[in-house]
C-alpha cells in the first residue's frame, strides 16, 4: 500500500538523490576514461622511446629489423623512417591510414621526448606516437608507434560496462533505501490518521506507540493519545452528568407521583388534600426551577446566553438584594451586614449580578445557624470591583472545595435536597462571572464559615 504522502516524499528524495548521483558518476566516469586513455598513450610513447634508445646506440640494419620483428609479435606496430622520411623498417604493411600519419615535414622539430601525433581514439583507426632518433646531435630518423584504437575502445567499453552495472545497483539501492525511509516516516503518520478516524467515530480506547520515539512524530502520537484520553474523560463526564440529571429529575417526580396518589384518595379531608396539593405545587416548582437552570447552563455552554452589561453602582444593586431577602433572613434570625462605599461601580449585567448575589446569599443562609451574621462587602481595587460574601456557617471541607462549582455537585447530598438545592447554583454563578470576564474564589474553614470572593470588571470610569 503506497500512499500519497510516501509517494511524494519518495519522489522528491529520488529525484534529488538521482541528480547528485548522476553528477558524481559522470565526473568520475570522465576522469577515469581520460586517465585510462592517457595511460595507453603514455605506454605507446614509452615503447617507441625505448626502441629509439636502442636505435640510437646501434643504428644498423640488424637492429632496425630486430625492432620491427619485435613489434610484429605485439599488438602495437612500428615504422622507422630515415633522414628524409623514407621507410627504413616496419612491422606491418603501411596502410593508407598509417601513411597519412607519417608527416615528415612536421616531425623535424619534435623534441627528443617525442609526442603523441594521434589521440582521437574514438574516430581515428589508430592512435600514434613519434620519437625522434638523434645521434651525435643530428636527427637521423623517427620511430613511429601505432596502436589500433580498438584497444582503447575496448578498455573504455569495459569501464562503461562496469559503470552501467554499478549505476543500476546504485539506483536499486537508492530505491530500496527511499522505500524503507518513507515507510519509516509515513507509517506512524498513517497509523495516527487511522486512529483519529476511529476516534471521530466515538472510539476513545486507542493505543499509539508513543514511548519509543522522542521526535516530532512521537510527540504527535502522544498528543493524540492525550486527546483520546481527554475525550474519554469528557465522555465519562457527560455520562455522569446525564445520570445525575436523570437522578435529579427522578427524585421529585417520585415524590410528585406519591403525593398525587395520596391526594387522589377519596377518604381525604379537604384540609389534608389542600396540604398534599401544596406539596405537589412546591415539588413541581422546584422541578421547573431545576429544568430552567439546566437550560440556562446549556445555553451558556453554547455561548447563546447573552449578557447585557452596563455601568452599575454596585451599592444600589446590593441594597436591592438585601431588601428583597430581609424577610427570609429575619425568619431564620440571621443578620445581614452590608458594607459598601458609594464609589464601587462595575460593568455588569444588573439582572445577572442580582442572580449571583441571590445564589451566594441563599447558600450562606442555608448553611448558617440562627444568630449568625452574613457580611457583604465591596470595594474598588485597581479598577476592579471586588465583592466578598462571608458567613459564619458550617463551612466546606477542604477536599470538597475544588468541586463545589461543578454542576449538580452538593457537599451534603441528602440535606441539600431537603433544602431545595440541586447543586446548580454555584455552577451558574461561575458561568455568569466567566461571561463577565470576572473571577470567583472561595475560602472556607469547617465549622467557622465560608467566604466567596468575586472580582468584576470596574468599567469605563475605572479603566
Ligand atoms: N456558604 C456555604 N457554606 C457551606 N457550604 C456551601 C456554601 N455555599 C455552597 N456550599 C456547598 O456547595 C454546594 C454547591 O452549592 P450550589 O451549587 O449552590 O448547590 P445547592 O443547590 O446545593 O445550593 C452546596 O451543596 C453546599 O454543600
Ligand atoms: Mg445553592
Amino acid at each position: 500500500m503506497l500512499n500519497k504522502l510516501s509517494l511524494k516524499v519518495a519522489l522528491i528524495f529520488f529525484v534529488f538523490i538521482m541528480i547528485v548521483e548522476v553528477l558524481l558518476f559522470s565526473v568520475l566516469y570522465t576522469n577515469l576514461v581520460s586517465n585510462q586513455v592517457d595511460e595507453v598513450l603514455e605506454g605507446l610513447l614509452a615503447r617507441g622511446s625505448s626502441h629509439r634508445d636502442v636505435l640510437e646506440k646501434s643504428f644498423d640494419d640488424i637492429t632496425l629489423n630486430h625492432v620491427a620483428l619485435m613489434e610484429t609479435e605485439a599488438a602495437t606496430d612500428v615504422i622507422i623512417t630515415g633522414k628524409n622520411g623514407e621507410v627504413l623498417s616496419k612491422s606491418t604493411e603501411a596502410t593508407k591510414e598509417i601513411i597519412q600519419l607519417i608527416d615528415h615535414e612536421n616531425s623535424i622539430n619534435v623534441s627528443h621526448a617525442g609526442k603523441v601525433i594521434e589521440d582521437r581514439w574514438r574516430t581515428a583507426p589508430y592512435i600514434a606516437t613519434l620519437s625522434p632518433i638523434v645521434i651525435d646531435g643530428e636527427l637521423v630518423g623517427q620511430v613511429y608507434m601505432f596502436s589500433p584504437s580498438d584497444a582503447v575502445q575496448n578498455v573504455v567499453n569495459e569501464l562503461t560496462r562496469q559503470f552501467v552495472i554499478i549505476g543500476l545497483l546504485t539506483v536499486l539501492l537508492t530505491i530500496i533505501t527511499i522505500f524503507i525511509l518513507t515507510r519509516f516516516l509515513t507509517l506512524p503518520l498513517i497509523h495516527m490518521k487511522q486512529v483519529t478516524e476511529r476516534m471521530s467515530t466515538g472510539e476513545t480506547d486507542i493505543s499509539l506507540e508513543t514511548t519509543s520515539r522522542k521526535d516530532e512524530l512521537g510527540e504527535l502520537a502522544s498528543a493524540i493519545q492525550t486527546l483520546a484520553s481527554e475525550l474519554e474523560h469528557l465522555k465519562r463526564d457527560r455520562n455522569d452528568f446525564l445520570a445525575n440529571i436523570a437522578h435529579e429529575l427522578r427524585t421529585p417526580l417520585t415524590y410528585i407521583k406519591g403525593y398525587a396518589d395520596i391526594a387522589g384518595r377519596s377518604s381525604l379531608s379537604m384540609e389534608e388534600r389542600g396540604h398534599y396539593l401544596d406539596i405537589l405545587k412546591e415539588e413541581s416548582e422546584q422541578l421547573t426551577l431545576l429544568v430552567k437552570n439546566l437550560f440556562a447552563l446549556a445555553k451558556m455552554d453554547q455561548n447563546q446566553f447573552s449578557i447585557a452589561p452596563e455601568q452599575v453602582k454596585l451599592c444600589d444593586s446590593l441594597e436591592k438584594v438585601v431588601k428583597r431577602l430581609h424577610p427570609v433572613f429575619d425568619e431564620k434570625k440571621v443578620m445581614l451586614d452590608l458594607n459598601c462605599p458609594m464609589n464601587v461601580e462595575a460593568f455588569v449585567d444588573p439582572e445577572r449580578f442580582q442572580q449571583i448575589m441571590l445564589n451566594l446569599l441563599d447558600n450562606a443562609l442555608k448553611h448558617s445557624p440562627a444568630g449568625a451574621t452574613i457580611r457583604i462587602s465591596s470595594e474598588m481595587q485597581q479598577g476592579v470591583a471586588v465583592v466578598h460574601v462571608s458567613d459564619e456557617g458550617s463551612g466546606i471541607p477542604v477536599e470538597e472545595l475544588p468541586f463545589i462549582f461543578d454542576r449538580l455537585y452538593r457537599v451534603d447530598k441528602s440535606r441539600s435536597r431537603a433544602s431545595g438545592g440541586s447543586g446548580l447554583g454555584l455552577a451558574i454563578v461561575k458561568e455568569i462571572i466567566r461571561l463577565h470576564d470576572g473571577k470567583i474564589n472561595v475560602k472556607s474553614r469547617l465549622g467557622e464559615g465560608t467566604t466567596f470572593m468575586m472580582e468584576l470588571p470596574g468599567g469605563k470610569n475605572n479603566g
